[in-house]
């Protein structure tokens, strides 16, 4: 134990060691939160007769891919003999007497029926920022429920009650700031251990600079150094700025065939859509906008009356989720109008969770590093130019719509499907359910 403790990172230590009833290790991305998850682990069955301890993730696919390897390299690594039950999601470490038989259990947030019918001595909560705020509550007042197991450790390093920690990259203003940084900023059973991902030697020398290019400015200072961002009443696209990202670019300046990339959100009387190219310098730029068309073969006669060769040259990128008010499956016969105007369409099943289309089309506008790669025309696009300035977030977490700003989504759907930007990843493939 003490030769696997001497390894661990400050921050790690603190959150390892605390014996505070709700220690909050809050820490940017690959800050090593669940290698000190693990260690919490080992620190407690090192010390507790027949420990039981609860292990939650947000998914049980991330309890799959991520903790059991994790568990079972540190396990393996420190020469325990356990076994490992993927089915039931039940770890069983046999140690040395007096602690003998100690159970590790494994739960995800998700389905959070299955946190019932057994007791903990301890539990530790993985990345429960990225649940929404009530389904986070909800969770954590079932895993106190289930932590309720009698300790009859002697040892004098061991917690005297039942603890229930939490390791986690914060989510703007979510649960952990409404506990540790609100509700209980003052009570010591609440500890706050802050880490940041530049204070992990062991991750690779290019993985800040990966990062900063995949997230926008104003992001950065959360997912980096474990902070908490207010985004409420702050604009949406904060990197958007109509001098730095504009351009003089038209239509005309590229070849006839050049290929168009139009984005595409149906909505009632309120058709919006964006024109976009991709430069020779990778970069890409909107040259047009089409806004308040009435319906799709408005918006089809539109683009074959602009642009020469249009069904040609022309993708369309419009909104997958059938979110039209119209009737129930009007988006499928919108996407249906469109190829039988001959033009492709690109529309997956599903939609990006809203935040993460924000997330890339600012960092497109400008990423942590100064890079600008995405271009508009205001000149040409006033709308839009006018919409990217005006969105603002909601106390919920959500862009504020007044119903005229569907070309901001336009230009969602097309940007993240030419441009998506892939963020490095260590151990967690970030899971947002917002
Ligand atoms: N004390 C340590 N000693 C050696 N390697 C470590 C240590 N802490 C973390 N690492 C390594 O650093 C990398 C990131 O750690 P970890 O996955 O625990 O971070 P994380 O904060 O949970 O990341 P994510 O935000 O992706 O969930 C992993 O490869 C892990 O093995
Ligand atoms: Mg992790």
């Amino acid at each position: 134990m003490s030769r696997l403790q001497a390894k661990l990172l400050p921050h790690q230590m603190q959150f390892v060691q605390s014996n505070a009833r709700y220690p909050a290790l809050i820490a940017g991305y690959g800050a090593g939160k669940t290698e000190a998850l693990v260690m919490r682990v080992l620190r407690f069955i090192s010390g507790i007769p027949n420990a039981v301890i609860g292990v939650y993730e947000p998914t049980v696919d991330l309890i799959k891919r991520i903790l059991y390897p994790r568990f079972e390299e540190i396990f393996g690594g420190a020469g325990l003999i356990y076994t490992l039950n993927k089915t039931d999601g039940i770890l069983e470490v046999f140690m040395p007497p007096p602690i003998g038989k100690c159970q590790i259990i494994f739960r995800s947030m998700d389905n959070y029926s299955r946190i019932i019918g057994y007791e903990t001595h301890h539990a530790i909560l993985d990345e429960i920022d990225t649940l929404p705020k009530d389904k986070a509550f909800e969770v954590w007042v079932r895993v106190l429920a289930r932590n309720r197991k009698g300790s009859h450790t002697q040892s004098a390093s061991m917690p005297k009650k039942n603890t229930v920690g939490v390791t986690t990259t914060p989510e703007g203003f979510n649960f952990t700031y409404e506990l540790w940084g609100k509700t209980h900023k003052d009570n010591p059973d609440y500890e706050l251990i802050r880490g940041r991902t530049a204070d992990n030697w062991h991750l690779p020398s290019d993985y800040i600079d990966a990062l900063r290019r995949t997230y926008p400015p104003n992001l950065i200072d959360a997912y980096l150094n474990g902070e908490w961002v207010n985004l409420v009443g702050n604009t949406v696209y904060s990197s958007f700025d109509r001098y730095k990202n504009h351009t003089q670019l038209t239509l005309d300046d590229w070849p006839a065939h050049a290929p168009l990339h139009i984005g595409a959100d149906f909505n009632v009387v309120r058709m919006a859509a964006v024109t976009v190219l991709k430069g020779e310098d990778g970069h890409y730029y909107v040259v047009d906008e089409m806004h308040k068309l009435r319906d799709t073969p408005a918006l089809i006669e539109t683009i074959n009356a602009r642009y020469p060769y249009a069904t040609r040259r022309a993708t369309i990128y419009p909104d997958a989720s059938g979110r039209s008010r119209k009737t129930v499956d009007a988006s499928k016969s919108d996407i249906r109008l469109l190829r039988e105007a001959h033009f492709r369409v690109n529309a997956p099943k599903k939609n990006p969770p809203v935040k993460d289309r924000v997330i890339s089309v600012n960092t497109l506008f400008c990423d942590a590093t100064g890079d600008r790669r995405l271009f508009v025309n205001t000149d040409r696009c006033p709308a839009l130019t006018e919409a990217l300035e005006r969105q603002v977030w909601d106390e919920n977490g959500n862009p504020v719509k007044d119903g005229t700003e569907d070309i901001l989504d336009a230009l969602g759907y097309v940007m993240t499907r030419i441009a998506g930007l892939n963020r490095p990843v260590t151990a967690v493939t970030r899971m947002r359910m917002v």
